[in-house]
């Protein structure tokens, strides 16, 4: 039996807690939270015993693991303080605010033999995992071109709820950080490893200091070039198309940007694998390559990620997000805010010291994101 802690209670931490009670192989025996009217109302609803202060929690319980869901910003010191305390640690996403943060967190975890897990989920969704399976299946051949859209709109209120997600200091970015390290999760673990960045970021249409807005290039060391459009600024549409030498898929959602199960789904096959057809394989100067289409089946099969931290825990194996296999979208949201502001091409892995140094530049309002006047 898992003997488990959670941190941050509000939002999806509830979420996990209430999950964790109800888990086999796992005994939630904690909850941490500085507001102590929901520590009390979440505590006695699980019969569990509540801590104001995590550090006591840590020290007065006898824990196995915890689970981390709390703004950005303490992502890090939280997770390291557990790490280092011999728990096995599940941390929200994003892993944390930088690379180098997210460097020693993994080399805590890795150097006591501990998991560290990462809450992005929606690799356990439906549509992503057909996605992936198709890729990883060879449907598409080499890929060569990503187009990768997550649009939605967020209003004020939504910064004026949480006052945390409007800063450098303590979300670590926007729609980058918060909404969108999802999808360029998803992109790593589909497309494999980025090597390169270039982008240009702004903030549009909103008060807060971070950037609402990235348009950026990646490429990967399979030598696949994608073009990222992410913004809370727009009407929601989640618009993917990928394509290779022998194939190309359309993915897309309108009703739903975080998309289990998307609106439309179709995998369009070559007559003739395209590096073919472009070398002239029929013979034809003029016209197109055939193409037939067909809807992709998704089923309604989604893994948990909780219960694979679990079981990583008792029975070996990793659990389905790995903080290394998390670190690469870090990666590229950190090289995006990088290239954006300094304006320049950024290699991956990220230049720690520079970004270390831009990030302490943004907390302290020395250099700003570029606001359209
Ligand atoms: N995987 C997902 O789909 C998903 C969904 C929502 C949120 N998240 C992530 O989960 C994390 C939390 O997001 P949220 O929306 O639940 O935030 P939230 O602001 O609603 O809740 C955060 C909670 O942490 C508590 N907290 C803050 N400082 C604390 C401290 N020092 N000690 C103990 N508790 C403290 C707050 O009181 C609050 O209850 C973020 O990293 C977010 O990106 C992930």
């Amino acid at each position: 039996m898992v003997k488990i802690g959670v941190v941050g209670l509000n939002g999806i931490g509830g979420r996990h807690a209430q999950t964790l009670a109800e888990m086999e192989g796992a005994e939630l025996v904690a909850v941490a939270d500085l507001k102590e009217d929901l520590l009390k109302e979440v505590s006695e609803k699980l019969d569990v015993k509540p801590w104001t202060d995590f550090r006591e929690m840590v020290s007065g319980e006898d824990l196995d693991a915890v689970v981390i869901a709390t703004p950005h910003f303490l992502h890090a010191p939280m997770g390291l303080h557990c790490l280092e305390a011999g728990l096995h640690t599940f941390v929200e996403k994003p892993v944390a605010m930088t690379v180098s943060q997210a460097d020693r967190m993994i080399d805590a975890a890795e150097s006591r033999g501990l998991k560290l897990a990462v809450g992005h989920n929606y690799r356990t969704f439906p549509g992503n995992r057909a996605l992936k399976r198709l890729i990883d299946a060879g449907e598409l051949g080499d890929i060569y071109r990503v187009l990768w859209q997550w649009l939605e709109a967020r209003a004020e209120a939504y910064y004026d709820r949480d006052i945390w997600r409007c800063t450098w200091e303590h979300a670590g970015g926007g729609v980058l950080m918060n909404q969108t390290s999802h999808d360029i999760d998803l992109l790593c673990w589909m497309i494999g490893e980025p090597v390169e960045v270039s982008a240009m970021i702004s903030n549009w249409g909103h008060r807060a200091e971070i950037e609402d807005t990235a348009i950026a290039n990646v490429r990967f060391a399979s030598g696949a070039v994608c073009n990222l459009q992410l913004s809370i600024c727009d009407r929601r549409l989640n618009y993917r198309q990928i394509s290779g030498d022998k194939g190309t898929v359309i993915y897309q959602d309108e009703k739903n940007a975080n998309s289990q199960v998307p609106d439309t789904f179709r995998l369009g096959r070559y007559d003739m694998p395209m590096r073919q057809f472009i070398a002239g394989g029929d013979g034809r100067t003029a016209g197109q390559n055939e193409i037939s289409w067909e809807d992709v089946a998704v089923d309604s099969e989604r893994p948990s990620l909780m219960e694979s931290f679990i079981s990583a825990i008792s029975d070996g194996g990793e659990p389905i997000t790995t903080g290394r296999s998390a670190r690469w979208a870090l990666e590229v949201i950190n090289g995006i805010v990088l290239s954006g502001i300094r304006k320049e091409v950024v290699s991956i892995p990220v230049d720690r010291d520079r970004y270390d140094e831009l990030m302490e530049e943004l907390t302290s309002g020395k250099t700003q994101v570029y606001r359209p006047s």
